[in-house]
């Protein structure tokens, strides 16, 4: 266990330090012994109906029939759903319309929601589905974003930012380079498939029990649904079995069909899907077409670039909006480019609505930058960590983001100098470059990518959050606020939070689920922000009831407002000591209201996007990794035999939490750089919709040796204790692994060839990118 010193701004000397220790997931024993309970756990009631979904066959066209009759005659059914029998909106687009809750005569992708039925068990439910007889008037499918862009067929309009003049500076750089790439989206692959279970009340109401990570938008669109208002519809989320953003706005069309058909029968209704239906249904990480042209000096320093980057969104806005956007406001990373112009389209397709994944389009983004560090290494004759060490942000007027924000506290330059120590970079480049020499067809690859990653949503309402504890007489604490759990650790970093304000042991304060009646109107748990929003909040309730009881205390024993201290599972008076329960329950006594709201809003934050101008983030987390790959040149199958990262995560509130992030979200992205490969076919079906065909990494694929440490530093802006966000910023550290890949295929042209490599670098990419540089071709 690590203990870090008292911890600024609570006023403690004698801490019982449970922010800042290693604690366990307040889950972590449920988890291991299968005892945690999801929605599908919860005990079911009597009248339970089951719901299963009835998907389109093709991706574009229209519905000419829909004879649902042998659906509602199959055994065990009770309630057939279309389009037709929604009450109030059919509509559930989350910030723009076009999602249409159920395809009515229009189908815009292969598997879309045409109709839902409910029916005594699930296999009833699942068979009847099949039996929907539908004719269709076929159309071609847009599939390729490419195609989208050149007919300015998008979801929403294009997003420009500049500053500088890249198109004149492009003129007058000694070197200029172009190079496009794709990269492949990302299915998101939770443990626990989306689930809805509602529940019908004897008001009009409706109770709903989800996985999502936005109960209050669920709430909302429940509500609409049902044309009833929100103040009938309660949103309960105790935990989640992983969403990575795949539940932030793709978990309500469930819980909306599961609300219509409970109201329509009466009974409480569960909608749970196969795997392979999820699949089909929700949207992706959103595959990416990027293109850079930039512009460099013999030295390797960037002077210019024009950069573009093309979502493929899918058939609807979803959150294309803003997950563009960064891509945009990462497609920099933590390089300084003096003049620089990034476009951002949004492509539309006959596809499922693409959606948030962890780094919200950032990932994608900064692919773009991180091939152009590669590039111009290879194209100037460095070690390309020389060349990412040129560039970094930093130094006179280099500080400035192409969205005019400006880089403060930036902790790249030192932490990439110790990593670089720490995991022996120079010395295994040189063994490297030797093994080389002597292996002809095994090849090893190395290679160093930082991580520069903003933290706040970029839509600025949604950095709020708000918080409810509850003071009971016998001294336990109940916590209740708008994040939810989704196996990152939230719950039990918000507790401790709570623990270290009152002074008291981390078991005595109490974690309950997320609902809509105790704290509304709340953002979703994304954007990393999760303990930094509802952390402080919790933090002003917890020092709101305990200004309170202090001002009692001291009121009542004639002391000062300072002799009153929250300290070792104790509060004490003046010269007195009496137990946390004894002070509470005195305050009862006294008539002392023992329940408070917490609430918070990000300071400094904003952006004018008619500008591209602004701070549209708090701060930054940052991070490094160095990976290790074998290649196999002859085949394509290669390995990662060693990563080393150094991440920043502020001053931790839990480092135990913080590096399992890191490791998990490492070997996400490596997951999503090499082995995830997302097909469909020509008809716009996707193929790939289970483990079979969709390769997630195994354990057999975790790096040889994988080493992970803090960057122990507080942050530098007043953050919830001074620790920083982690949620989502060590997911790009995978970049590392594609890039050593690239690494280890050009030392087959002793390096002077920079091979393209576009992702996922499957086996078959990184074997075809070895033949062409055999063949001295640019791939
Ligand atoms: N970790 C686990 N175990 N499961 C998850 O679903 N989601 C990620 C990240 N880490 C996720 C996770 C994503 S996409 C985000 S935005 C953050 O957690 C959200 O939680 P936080 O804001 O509390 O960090
Ligand atoms: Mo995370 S993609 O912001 O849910």
């Amino acid at each position: 266990m690590r203990s870090l010193p008292p911890l600024a701004g609570n006023g403690v000397t004698a801490a019982v330090h449970s922010a800042g220790q290693a604690r366990e997931h307040d889950s972590a024993a449920l988890h291991v012994c299968g005892a945690a309970r999801y929605v599908d756990d919860l005990k079911e009631p009597r009248d339970l109906l089951h719901a299963a979904v009835g998907l389109t066959a093709i991706a574009c066209g229209a519905v000419r029939s829909l004879d649902l009759d042998a659906v509602r005659a199959a055994s065990g059914v009770v309630a057939v759903l279309t389009l037709d029998d929604v009450l109030g909106h059919t509509d559930i687009g989350p910030v723009f319309p076009g999602d249409p809750l159920l395809a009515g005569d229009r189908v815009k992708y292969h598997g879309q929601a045409l109709f839902a039925v409910a029916a005594e068990t699930q296999l009833q439910a699942r068979r009847a589905a099949r039996l929907a007889k539908v004719e269709y008037v076929e159309e071609k499918p847009l599939l390729d974003p490419l195609a989208a862009k050149a007919a300015e067929r998008f979801v929403r309009p294009p997003h420009h930012m500049r500053r500088g003049d890249a198109q004149a500076a492009l003129e007058h750089a000694p070197h200029v380079l172009e190079a496009r790439q794709f990269v492949g989206g990302q299915e998101h692959f939770y443990l626990e498939g989306q689930v809805s279970l509602a529940l019908p009340g004897d008001d009009g109401g409706m109770l709903v029990h989800t996985s999502s990570q936005h109960p209050s938008e669920v709430q909302k669109l429940v509500a609409e649904v049902l044309a009833i208002p929100l103040a009938k519809v309660t949103v309960e989320v105790r935990r989640m079995g992983g969403g990575f953003g795949g539940k932030e706005t793709q978990a309500a069309p469930f819980a909306c069909l599961a609300a219509l058909l409970a109201h329509k029968t009466g009974r409480a209704v569960k909608l749970r899907l196969p795997r392979a239906d999820d699949m089909r249904l929700t949207g992706k990480r959103h595959p990416f077409h990027n293109r850079y042209r930039i512009g460099f000096d013999e030295s390797g320093r960037l002077l210019a670039a024009q950069l573009e980057v093309v979502g493929d969104c899918g058939h609807s806005p979803d959150l294309s909006d803003a997950i563009v956007d960064r891509a945009m406001f990462h497609a920099d990373n933590a390089y300084f480019i003096p003049d620089v112009a990034i476009s951002g389209y949004r492509s539309f397709t006959n596809s499922v609505s693409h959606t948030a994944f962890r780094g919200f389009g950032g990932p994608q983004g900064m692919m773009i930058i991180e091939r152009a560090m590669d590039d111009i290494a290879r194209a100037v004759g460095k070690d390309p960590l020389e060349v990412r060490k040129l560039n970094l942000y930093g130094g006179a007027g280099r500080d400035l983001t192409p969205y005019h924000q400006k880089v403060e506290h930036n902790l790249l330059g030192e932490l990439i100098e110790r990593l670089e120590r720490s995991s022996d970079y120079q010395v295994r480049r040189t063994a490297i470059r030797a093994f080389n020499q002597a292996s002809p067809v095994l090849k090893r690859g190395l290679a160093l990518t930082p991580v520069k990653f903003g933290i706040s949503f970029t839509a600025q309402h949604l950095n709020q959050a708000g918080a409810l504890i509850h003071l009971y007489t016998d001294g336990s604490i109940q916590l209740n606020h708008g994040g939810t759990e989704m196996g990152q650790g939230l719950h039990t970093k918000v507790a401790q939070i709570v623990a270290e304000e009152f002074q008291v042991p981390l078991s005595q304060v109490s974690i309950t689920a997320t609902r809509t009646d105790k704290v509304p109107n709340t953002s979703p748990t994304a954007a990393s922000s999760g303990t930094d929003l509802n952390g402080m909040a919790a933090r002003d309730a917890a020092r709101t009831l305990k200004k309170r009881l202090a001002e009692f205390l001291a009121e009542r024993d004639g002391v000062k407002l300072a002799e009153v201290r929250f300290e070792r599972g104790s509060v004490t008076v003046g010269e007195r000591r009496l137990g946390f329960a004894e002070a509470i329950q005195a305050a009862y006594f006294a008539r002392i209201q023992l329940s408070a709201t917490g609430f918070y809003r990000t300071p400094k934050i904003f952006y004018d996007r008619d500008k591209g101008e602004g701070r549209p983030f708090f701060y930054f987390a940052y991070g490094a990794a160095v990976s290790e790959v074998e290649v196999d040149t002859l085949t394509g199958e290669y390995r990662v035999r060693r990563a080393d990262i150094l991440h920043d995560v502020g001053r931790s509130v839990n480092p135990a939490i913080d590096i399992g992030q890191i490791e998990g979200g490492f070997v996400q992205g490596m997951g999503w750089l090499t082995t995830e490969e997302l097909r469909w076919d020509d008809h716009g079906r996707l193929l790939t919709v289970g483990p079979a065909t969709y390769k997630i990494p195994a354990v057999s694929d975790m790096p040889d040796d994988l080493r992970v440490a803090l960057f122990d530093r507080p942050n530098e802006e007043d953050s919830v204790y001074l620790s920083k966000a982690v949620g989502e910023p060590p997911f790009m550290l995978a970049i590392s692994v594609w890039s050593a890949l690239r690494d280890a295929i050009a030392s087959l042209a002793d390096y002077r060839l920079s091979p393209g490599l576009d992702t996922p670098a499957t086996p078959e990419r990184v074997f075809w990118a070895c033949e062409a540089v055999r063949q001295e071709k640019q791939p």
